[in-house]
């Protein structure tokens, strides 16, 4: 296998593995590169749903979200896709997955399965870089703090999605989520503090309103995503991508209008966080 970073601080693309045939070593050493850099890049793979699920498998369990559509044929494969006439897609913001779970998933393989001709890149930010610039100061603020986080406000009825034209597609609108989490967490295998508050999901810091949590929860949301603590996946067919939700954000872009994008993803379940 051979890696080379994305970014300076964040991602890298792995070279001379197949992930349908992954021996214990290739799959320990893939761990280890997405834990640490945030997201792995894997191209000209020959992956079929069937080779999806059972790579997944090998990490560990399966979280099935309860929001997108799941592929009828692979109940385990949720279908995150954006028709030609649909405006909005899904993910085209900053954020983490699940951390309105108590137990967040640990990431997910995301598999190209039909691509625009042009854009629908993913950018991923890294939150150990992010949680490193931050001042003295800053540290020492949000070092005992907690924050809540849900999905409320995104999926539910009268929530984000509704408003569009992803609205009707979406599962689980009458669904509460609601986890409280630490402001910065160690990550659970490789130890490194982590900024764990994100654009999408988190509301407050616990003990403080919405209004009061806003100051710092917004300049700590704008700092993380410097340009230098990012990296962009740029898909092509045969693409797979692998991300630590502890260690990464990501952000689809949503400049392909009047094309189709579906892509594959299994989540892979985590454990629980500390600070
Ligand atoms: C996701 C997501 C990114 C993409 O599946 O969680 O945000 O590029 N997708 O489709
Ligand atoms: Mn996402």
């Amino acid at each position: 296998m051979d890696m080379k970073a994305l970014a300076p601080r964040c991602g890298v693309e792995i070279a001379g593995v197949a992930l349908a045939d992954c021996n214990p070593a290739d799959m320990a050493a893939i761990k280890a590169a997405v834990h640490e850099h945030g997201v792995a890049v894997f191209r000209n793979q020959d992956f079929a749903p069937e080779d999806h699920i059972a790579f997944a498998k090998a990490w560990g369990g399966i979280d099935l979200n309860n929001y997108f559509p799941l592929d009828p044929r692979w109940p385990e494969i949720a279908l995150v896709s954006k028709a030609p006439e649909q405006t909005t897609n899904i993910g085209g913001a900053w954020h983490t997955d699940h951390s309105y779970d108590q137990i967040p998933a640990m990431g997910s393989i995301l598999v190209a399965r039909v691509l625009p001709p042009t854009g629908g890149d993913t950018l991923f930010a890294h939150m150990g870089a992010a949680y490193d610039d931050l001042s003295d100061e800053v540290k020492a603020a949000i070092g005992g703090l907690s924050a809540f986080h849900t999905a409320d406000h995104v999926y539910k009825a009268d929530g984000l999605y509704a408003q569009t034209d992803q609205g009707k597609v979406l599962r689980g609108q009458d669904l509460r989520t609601g986890a409280v989490h630490p402001v910065v967490i160690r990550h659970p295998v490789t130890g490194r503090r982590l900024l764990y508050v994100n654009g999408g999901f988190t509301i407050n810091f616990v003990g403080q309103t919405r209004e009061e949590s806003l100051p710092l929860l917004t300049k700590l949301l704008e700092s993380a995503v410097r340009d230098d603590n990012q990296c962009r996946v740029q898909w092509e067919p045969g693409t797979v991508a692998i991300w630590d939700n502890r260690t990464s954000w990501h952000n689809a872009l949503n400049d392909y209008h009047g094309h189709a994008r579906e892509m594959h993803r299994i989540t892979l379940s985590g454990e629980p966080l500390a600070a």
